[in-house]
């Protein structure tokens, strides 16, 4: 869910809506905001659907402004995504409003408890927050004070969340609480803010501050305060936003993926910016954890969930290659349940775009509770997961809004790599020359993404032919074999077609069964080139399906002749070594589903029933 809090001047609507559009991408079934008006009276709005319902409705049935306010976007977990389970919820008879984001797990006790009260109570929705609303509306009857109502209710729940409240009694106060859910402040001139991230607050201000775990934050016009859950004054810490608010527009693109995705030089070379110099990588992030306990690493195991895994899968190749370490990869809310062999010589890397996926989050507190080192790869300053890690290697990719991530995946994986090359040079399992030759190609790689990118119109051309299609396959093999895995998720995420990826050895040994006249099958070809001959192989592999009726999308080396008979369609890439092709060969696998939903007619940036940023487990 999105959320965003406003304190300061009679904008409060403007401000709200335009937070929520901003935030759009962490939820987009119900919509809604609350405001004090000028008056001292608190009014709602809310709506199911995307937040333009809530944008109709509020054209239709406008909300007095005010310069207090609350909003609301959501990724339903209880109850149905209709106007009533929409937030904000109301407490003591309609005076105080709260939203939140995460799960209560306690909730079915605390409702009965509110029920046991008085058994008259009303429950106009299905969900967990409207109980939390209820519970701080009683507790405010009895305090007096909305900071002190807030807290004698978090210490009661379960679970992790972020919630925000307001009460008519106190206009011109937000007051914010987070236990495992994101929750930052911005600080402005004569106003403040609170948003799931930055990009709630960006077009007003670049001065934020954290909000550590289990704290309460309380925001004026002119003053913001930070405790713990026990009233605590804490110690904080402001940074300044880099991006650019512009960064987050659609521009003239017709969809923020298509942006993104044209993207993918420019955020690799910003990854690169800095740490590659003369040949060599340095990650100064790494000081952090120091060479001594670098080099003492005996494990590596790489954690996170949907596109983020498969960066782990892909890095793997190369990790293990340079340093010489065991590397792991595993989805990150399996990892943490089974009990993983833990110890001080294990490092735990999670890739993150938003640094805020729970099931991330909570591998990364799991992994450091019982002993393990943390390293952080994200894209998002202020996020959680960096917070609570032992160092942090960030992603310039800028801010990525669709919900199918493309930028941030490339990215990740530049940083993942760097991150091998620090612990080659640290450890010393590579030469200097070595180093520097994947250095080479690496700063080679933003131009070489440009030249594939190129081939937008013709890949768009093949996805319209295609738009019929029922079911996709995709093959690779080593290196490429997560890049397949990856352009079948994109499928599925944004188009809604069945499509599998699958490492092409594999192929015999049970998913040749599905081969049927006329199926598309994309292949990632490895490079003519490559010292292990996989590409006679992954040739062979195409020869055994194509004999069987498949339609052959090739992906491969420009000049790569010996694919050419076999193949249907060929989409050519530059150059490049096998560890570094797949970030080639990925980008015509992106740009394919981008035009096949949008053949589709499809809404590429908010795909149904996802989230960019999914905050519960
Ligand atoms: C959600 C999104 C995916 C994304 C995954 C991990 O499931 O729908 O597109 O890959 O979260 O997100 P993260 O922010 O942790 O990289």
């Amino acid at each position: 869910c999105g959320i965003v809090g406003y304190v300061g001047n009679d904008k409060s609507v403007e401000v709200l809506m335009g937070g929520l559009r901003r935030l759009e991408y962490r939820g987009y079934d119900s919509a809604g905001i609350a405001v004090i008006d000028t008056e001292g009276r608190l009014d709602t709005r809310k709506k199911a659907g995307k937040l333009q319902k809530l944008a109709d409705e509020l054209e239709s049935n406008p909300i007095a402004n005010g310069r207090t306010g609350i909003g609301h976007t959501r990724w339903a977990t209880h109850g149905a995504p209709n106007d009533t389970n929409a937030h904000p919820h109301l407490g003591d008879g309609g005076k105080l409003a709260l939203i939140h984001n995460g799960i209560i797990e306690n909730f079915a006790e605390l409702k009965q408890e509110l029920i046991d009260e008085d058994p008259e109570t009303v429950f106009l929705s299905e969900t967990d927050s409207e109980v939390a609303a209820l519970l701080v509306g009683r507790a405010y009857r009895e305090a007096g004070s909305l900071a002190e109502a807030l807290r004698a209710v978090v210490n009661r729940l379960h679970g992790a969340f972020t919630l925000l409240v307001m009460h008519e009694d106190e206009p011109g106060v937000v007051v914010g609480a987070r236990r495992n859910s994101p929750l930052v402040i911005g600080l402005g001139d004569g106003e403040n803010f609170l948003g799931s991230d930055v990009a709630a607050f960006i077009e007003h201000t670049h001065r934020a501050m954290e909000i550590g775990q289990d704290q309460l934050a309380i925001i004026t016009p002119d003053a913001v305060t930070v405790t713990d859950f026990d009233g605590n004054l804490v110690d904080t810490t402001s940074f300044e936003v880099k991006w650019d608010a512009s960064a987050a527009e659609k521009g003239g693109w017709s969809s923020f993926m298509a942006k993104e995705i044209s993207e993918e030089p420019e955020a690799v070379a910003k990854t690169l910016l800095g740490r590659v110099a003369d040949g060599s990588v340095h990650l100064s992030e790494l000081d952090s954890i120091g060479d001594d306990a670098l080099r003492s690493i005996d494990r590596i195991v790489i954690v996170g969930a949907g596109t983020a895994n498969f960066t782990g899968m892909q890095a793997k190749y190369a990790i293990e290659k340079w340093t010489r370490v065991p590397v792991e990869v595993e989805l990150s809310h399996e990892f943490r349940y089974r009990d993983p062999i833990l110890t001080p010589n294990t490092l735990v890397v999670s890739t993150s775009q938003s640094g805020e996926t729970m099931d991330t989050l909570m591998a990364v507190k799991y992994a450091r509770e019982n002993g393990a080192r943390t390293l952080s790869i994200c894209n998002t300053q202020g996020a959680t997961i960096p917070r609570e890690s032992d160092a942090v290697v960030y992603t310039h990719a800028g801010p990525e809004v669709a919900v199918a991530s493309t930028k941030a995946f490339v990215a990740q994986v530049i940083a993942l790599y760097l991150f091998g090359l620090h612990l080659a040079v640290v450890r010393g399992t590579l030469s200097k020359d070595e180093v520097a030759e994947i250095v080479t190609e690496l700063n080679a790689l933003p131009d070489k993404m440009a030249t594939v990118l190129e081939q937008h119109d013709s890949i768009k051309q093949l996805a319209g032919w295609m738009a019929d299609t029922r079911s996709v396959l995709f093959l690779g093999r080593h290196a490429g074999y997560p890049v397949a895995l990856e352009g079948a998720l994109k499928l599925k995420e944004i188009a809604y077609i069945h499509a599998e990826g699958f490492a092409a050895g594999e192929l015999k040994h049970g998913p040749i069964a599905l081969i049927e006249p006329g199926i598309p099958v994309f292949v990632v070809v490895p490079s003519p080139r490559d010292p292990n001959s996989l590409h006679k192989k992954v040739v062979s592999n195409i020869q055994e399906i194509r004999a069987r009726g498949a339609r052959i999308l090739a992906i491969a080396e420009q000049g790569d002749a010996a694919v050419l008979p076999y193949a249907d369609v060929v989409i050519p890439i530059p150059l490049a070594s096998t560890l570094i092709e797949p970030l080639l060969a990925v980008i015509p696998l992106q740009i394919f589903a981008l035009e096949l939903a949008s053949a589709k007619g499809l809404d590429v940036d908010q795909p149904r029933n996802l989230a960019k940023s999914v905050t519960v487990e």
